[in-house]
């Protein structure tokens, strides 16, 4: 049972990090995005800015697991990927991903955006 209780503490706090307009969105993928900062170059609504491409779709290219893979360290993935790489041409930034969550967060997260 202790041994679970960090794992549970780390969900709980990302799940709990303010969620005033979420909708019917699943509320941890909701507030990791958020935590995160995805929104500053995806949009707060995954629509896309100047700064990064729309994530809406994402399941037609990704899965869950080559998704997390990918918000851990995204410009190994776009180096061996075409589409990434043409991407990228298109953006002055890089994509940052978020290595500072842990494994079972960009999990968490690629769940959700797949259903954006
Ligand atoms: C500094 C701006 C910036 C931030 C912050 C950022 N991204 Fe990105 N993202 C990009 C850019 C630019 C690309 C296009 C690839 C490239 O140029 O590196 C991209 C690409 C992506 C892609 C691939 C899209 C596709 O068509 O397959 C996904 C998924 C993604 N980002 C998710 C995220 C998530 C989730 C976060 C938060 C953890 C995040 N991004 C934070 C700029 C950003």
């Amino acid at each position: 049972m202790f041994k679970a209780l960090p794992i549970a503490v780390v969900l709980l706090a990302a799940a709990c990090v303010s969620n005033n307009s979420g909708g019917a969105s699943a509320p941890s993928g909701l507030a990791l995005f958020r935590v995160a900062q995805c929104g500053d170059c995806h949009g707060t609504d995954l629509a896309g800015t100047e700064r990064g491409p729309s994530l809406k779709g994402l399941a037609k290219n990704w899965q869950q697991d080559t998704l997390a893979a990918f918000l851990g360290d995204p410009q190994t993935v776009i180096s061996k990927d075409a589409r990434l790489a043409a991407l990228d041409m298109s953006y002055s930034e890089e994509m940052p991903g978020c290595p500072d969550l842990s494994d079972i967060q960009r999990g968490a997260l690629a769940s959700w955006l797949l259903t954006r």
